[in-house]
């Protein structure tokens, strides 16, 4: 899969832009604050359908327009297929079409044109918090299984609605006792499911992720991926949608005076972690900042190899943001030596020693290809 060409219209600081694009590497070059990131965003918004920054989705369009567009063409390895999004200022709903035809849910979307998105960031999802690394998961997963985007998007609707309910428990008891088991037993069902998805990515992830970070380092550790049930489920019962449905259930029925008391819902995979261990020991604590690059390194480039292996054998499109400059050499070369086959678009201040097939200027939210 690749991108041949992105169209957008007020996207951020750029008024206008018609780029192609090529197989291979190619990098946006220019300095600090002149549209780089702003192009990888409006690709990766043709992936995931919202941006990877902070904020609503209608920031993107550029200060004083009223709508932005963005018009991905990208060969799925049969035929050239065009996606476009739009975002207007005055209206929460986005428009997404592919080949002319319109697509009314983002989740119906996702999973077609690929990406794997890698920036400074990401270096330190080994070290972050439980949020980055479900992050992780949720966007990795999205893409190659739809209907868990589905079943996200839905337990996070009826989570809010839960924790409404548990905050005016006290105000209202009579409203509380009524309804709570329907989103008890509604976010019970849905967190099963997710867990489900979860422990068998990570069941994927194992083998790339550990193969990845022994060509890397020489092989003198082991990575061990682990899923950390909140909850105190166990692994079985994660495996186990039934069991995990009832473990959860159990849990939301028989602890209301705790929730009302937190005002939250305590339980859930949106307390979960991934939790990754070099040999015996936890990485997020004891590895070294080298380790956890490296190891943060294997996870993005096993999140393209499981794309590739789970679906039609062809990789996702990476999008580097700025990545080349924070590594190590070591790191750097290792990086640079895994990308054939693969279509890469990365931004970057200076060329150096990257080797690409396509260099483009940007400069103030204009992009020009250089001679190579
Ligand atoms: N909605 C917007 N409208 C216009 N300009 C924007 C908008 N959002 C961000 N910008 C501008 O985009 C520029 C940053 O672009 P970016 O792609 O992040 O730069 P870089 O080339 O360093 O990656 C900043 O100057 C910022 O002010
Ligand atoms: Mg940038």
């Amino acid at each position: 899969m690749f991108c041949k060409r992105i169209r957008v219209e007020n996207f951020r600081n750029i008024a206008f832009a018609d780029v192609e694009l090529c197989k291979g590497v190619n990098i946006l070059l220019g300095e600090n604050a002149q549209g780089k990131t702003n192009l990888l965003e409006s690709i990766y918004m043709t992936s995931l359908g919202k941006s990877f920054r902070q904020g609503v989705d209608r920031d993107v369009i550029r200060f004083g327009e009223e709508y932005t567009k963005i018009e991905n063409t990208y060969f799925d390895g049969i035929r050239d297929t065009k996606v476009s999004v739009s975002l207007f200022a005055d209206r929460r709903q986005k428009q997404i079409a592919q080949n002319g035809v319109k697509i009314r849910r983002t989740s119906d979307m996702v999973g077609g044109f690929k990406v794997v998105l890698f920036c400074p960031e990401h270096l330190s999802i080994v070290k972050d918090g439980p949020a980055e690394r479900r992050n992780f998961l949720d966007v990795a997963i999205s893409q190659i299984r739809p209907m868990y985007m589905r079943s996200l998007q839905r337990y996070a609707t009826i989570l809010k609605e839960r924790n409404a309910l548990i905050k005016g428990a006290e105000e209202d008891r009579a409203a509380f006792d009524s309804t709570i088991d329907l989103f008890s037993e509604q976010l019970a069902r849905e967190a099963a499911i997710i867990t489900g998805y979860r422990v068998r990515y990570i069941e994927q992830l194992k083998g790339h992720v550990s193969e990845c970070f022994r060509d890397m380092t020489g092989g003198r550790e082991t990575p061990r991926l682990e899923y950390i049930s909140s909850s105190k489920l166990t692994e079985s019962d994660c495996y186990d949608e039934k069991r995990c449905y009832e473990s959860y259930l159990e849990l939301y029925c028989s602890r209301h005076e705790r929730e009302i008391a937190a005002e939250s819902t305590l339980w859930g995979i949106h307390k979960d972690d991934l939790e990754i261990h070099l040999d015996d020991s936890r990485a997020r604590i004891f590895a070294s900042q080298g380790q956890q690059r490296s190891l943060s390194l294997a996870l993005k480039l096993a999140e393209g190899e499981i794309i590739r292996t789970d679906g039609d054998g062809s990789y996702p499109v990476f999008l580097f943001d700025d990545v080349l400059s924070e590594l190590d050499s070591g790191r750097r070369s290792y990086l640079l030596s895994n990308l054939d086959g693969k279509q890469v678009i990365m931004t970057s201040c200076e060329k150096k020693d990257i080797v690409a097939e396509r260099v483009i200027s940007v400069k103030n939210g204009n992009f020009a290809a250089l001679e190579v």
